[in-house]
């Protein structure tokens, strides 16, 4: 662990909202008044717009941000290809989508050297980064901070830490990002991971879609699931370096390098609402039954990205945080179920009360439209007896991304050697219990 890092991230400045239009400025008298691109910025700084959103998309839903910035972005070489590690994109046209049930061990532990962005590996996806529809999933297992700068325009990207703090250091300022925490890098926007200790490992998904926002909350009413003031995004922080400094851009599945002569890190000051963001899970107001039976674990929604259908996500975010359960006469794990989406889910800490074992941090699995899933035959069987008082599971973290379409995967990851072959197994010896009257 770096002993400076984490001095260094901790006391970050936060602005709290999500959504809403923020300000911030490094330096005093950076950002203009009363005008986004006035003829002279100040203090010699350059004006640029980022959208995150067509121009004309409706104001409830438009992305922008205007930067102000020591030197203009337009102002580098040009990019030429470079090695895509273990990065794939969509479509995902190399292996046949796969009905069954799937679920692997974590990562294996990357060589000396590696960084964030060397150390993403696609487990799969859908949809077209070129159609800006559907995702991929990605893991990350890293162990060296990053020297160059990233931008990914096929996405967003979801940070989902399992293991090792980061300190996202991000045109617009700095994250600190542990996990349970979740991190948000809006699409094109450049940073670079810093490593907060030894390794660093975890999940990413990549939302070639609509941005995330908050679900809808109906009839829980103004309040509840993830609360608004709880999104951080960063004051701004600026590096003012001149010097070779790498930038590796992902555009249409590909990388591309260029070798700028100083940081593109180097805004100074900035407004908008499309900014990267930070959110604590433990901070999810999770919403349950206080009768019987459990709502459907879209009630455990905290960010959504929308599709052109009402209420049909291309991909949820979705947390099963600690909680209390008090249902009377009620199954209360997951139930079995066949589902029209597509879920991937992994495990931040502790269990998942799904399944007795094999669950583990670091590890996912994969149960694609329409598979059939639910508790294993020890929970099953313990479940179906357990004595309903009140519960508290507080052991554990899990998390799902949530697809409107079949998951397919990367060769390398129905290949993996840490693919658990006997998944199909935790279903065995589910007996039958039927007796007719
Ligand atoms: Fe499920």
């Amino acid at each position: 662990m770096s002993g400076d890092a984490r001095k260094t991230a901790e006391g970050l400045s936060y602005l709290t909202g999500f959504g809403n239009e923020h300000a911030s400025e490094a330096v005093p008298g950076a950002l203009p008044e009363g005008r986004n691109s006035p003829q002279r910025a100040p203090l010699g700084l350059y004006a640029e717009q980022l959208s995150g959103t067509a121009f004309t998309e409706p104001r409830a839903h438009n992305r922008r941000s205007w930067l102000y910035r020591i030197r203009p972005s337009a102002a580098h070489p040009a990019f030429t290809r470079t090695d895509n590690g273990a990065i794939r994109t969509a479509p995902f046209t190399e292996t046949v989508p796969d009905p069954n049930r799937l679920r692997w061990n974590p990562l294996p532990e990357p060589p000396a050297g590696t960084d964030f962005l060397a150390g993403l590996w696609t487990l799969g996806g859908n949809g077209d980064a070129t159609q800006r529809s559907g995702v991929a999933v990605h893991l990350y297992h890293a162990n060296s901070s990053m020297e160059r700068v990233f931008s990914d325009a096929d996405g967003e990207l979801l940070i989902v830490p399992e293991r090792g703090g980061l300190l996202l250091h991000t045109e617009f300022g700095r994250l600190h990002v542990e996990p349970a925490h979740v991190a948000l890098i809006p699409r094109g926007v450049r940073f670079r991971v810093e490593l907060l200790d030894e390794s660093a490992r975890g999940y990413v998904c990549e939302n070639y879609g609509a941005p995330f926002q908050l679900p809808d909350l109906g009839p829980i009413g103004a309040n509840g699931l993830a609360n608004a003031r709880d999104f951080r995004a960063p004051v701004a922080a600026y590096e003012d370096v001149e010097g070779p400094v790498e930038v590796v851009n992902k555009f249409c599945g590909n990388l591309w390098t260029a070798t700028y002569d100083h940081s593109p890190l180097d805004v100074v000051a900035w407004h908008g609402n499309h900014v990267p963001y930070v959110y604590d899970l433990r901070r999810f107001n999770v919403i349950g039954t206080i009768s019987y039976d459990h709502p459907d674990p879209s009630v455990f929604t905290v960010l959504t990205s929308p599709s052109d259908t009402p209420g049909l996500a291309g991909v949820d975010f979705v947390v099963f945080a600690p909680r209390w359960l008090v249902g009377e006469d009620t199954f209360r794990p997951p139930y079995f179920h066949r589902n029209v989406m597509s879920e991937y889910m992994g495990l931040i800490e502790g269990a998942y009360d799904a399944k007795a074992e094999g669950f583990v941090p670091g590890g996912g699995s994969l149960h694609n439209m329409m598979s059939a899933h639910g508790p294993d035959r020890e929970t099953f069987d313990r479940a179906s007896a357990a004595e309903l008082r009140p519960q508290k599971i507080d052991d554990g973290l899990a998390f799902m991304f949530e697809t409107r379409w079949p998951v397919t995967l990367t060769p390398q990851a129905a290949g993996a050697d840490q693919l658990q072959r006997r998944y199909d197994d935790v279903w065995q010896g589910l007996e039958r219990h039927f007796r007719a009257l």
